[in-house]
């Protein structure tokens, strides 16, 4: 019997994660692989880049970019930049170092100013697929239970995300956690994160 297209119809979603802690195996890394997991658990294509391993340099504002929306750079943010357009989902990790992103985080964040001069100066879509609708969150900890503490992050994430035509789809962020792995320790966290991605990559079936 052939299936009706309502049954048939599916949507293979790409999310990619992004780890910006400098620490392997640390309270971001492993919810950023629960949430990619949970978003692969829902039949997501899922991509995670490492960028304390990647070669990034930090944006020179030398202007190169500003005629052409190409960064003058050649370094991994060259298909950092193709990746950041191209997919559906985002999932940017990264603890709080002095109220603020990682440095290896602000400095991937701080390079998409070529995509900025794509969007304000040159006015063309930064989507690959523009009539896409796509997704954005931010998974963060800190040490300190401070109020405010992810805030000033927050702000940051938000207008890059801005600037790449994505929307801000939410955060998942804890507080007072500080040693390595001590994630573990927190009674929903990780279950938080797995359901987070199978929700950041629920479409709805057309009527
Ligand atoms: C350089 C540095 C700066 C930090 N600054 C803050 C801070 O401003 N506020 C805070 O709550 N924790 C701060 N921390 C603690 C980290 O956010 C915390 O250890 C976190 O669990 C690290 O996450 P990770 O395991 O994913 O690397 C800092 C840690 C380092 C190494």
């Amino acid at each position: 019997m052939s299936k009706s297209p309502e049954a048939s119809f599916s949507i293979k979603l790409k999310v990619l994660g992004i780890a910006g802690s400098p620490r392997r195996d640390g309270n971001t890394d492993h919810l950023l692989k629960q949430v990619i997991a949970g978003a692969s658990s829902q039949g997501a294509e899922t991509k995670t880049v490492i960028l304390s391993e990647l070669n990034i340099s930090p944006c020179r504002h030398c202007d190169g970019c500003i005629k052409t929306g190409k960064c003058v750079i050649d370094d991994d943010m060259q298909w950092i930049h193709a990746d950041l357009r191209e997919f559906d989902r985002i999932v940017l990790a990264s603890p709080i170092f002095f109220m603020g992103v990682t440095a290896q985080t602000k400095a991937m964040i701080d390079r998409c100013q070529a995509l900025w001069v794509i969007k304000y100066v040159l006015k063309l879509p930064v989507a690959i697929n523009p009539g896409k609708e796509r997704k954005g969150i931010f998974i963060s900890v800190g040490g300190t239970r401070l109020t405010n503490l992810f805030q000033p992050a927050m702000a940051t994430v938000k207008s890059w995300l801005t600037t790449l035509d994505i929307s801000y789809a939410g955060e998942l962020v804890f507080s007072g956690i500080d040693e390595s792995e001590s994630i573990h320790l927190h009674s929903t966290a990780l279950k938080d994160a797995f359901a987070l991605g199978q929700k950041l990559v629920a479409v709805n079936k057309p009527e």
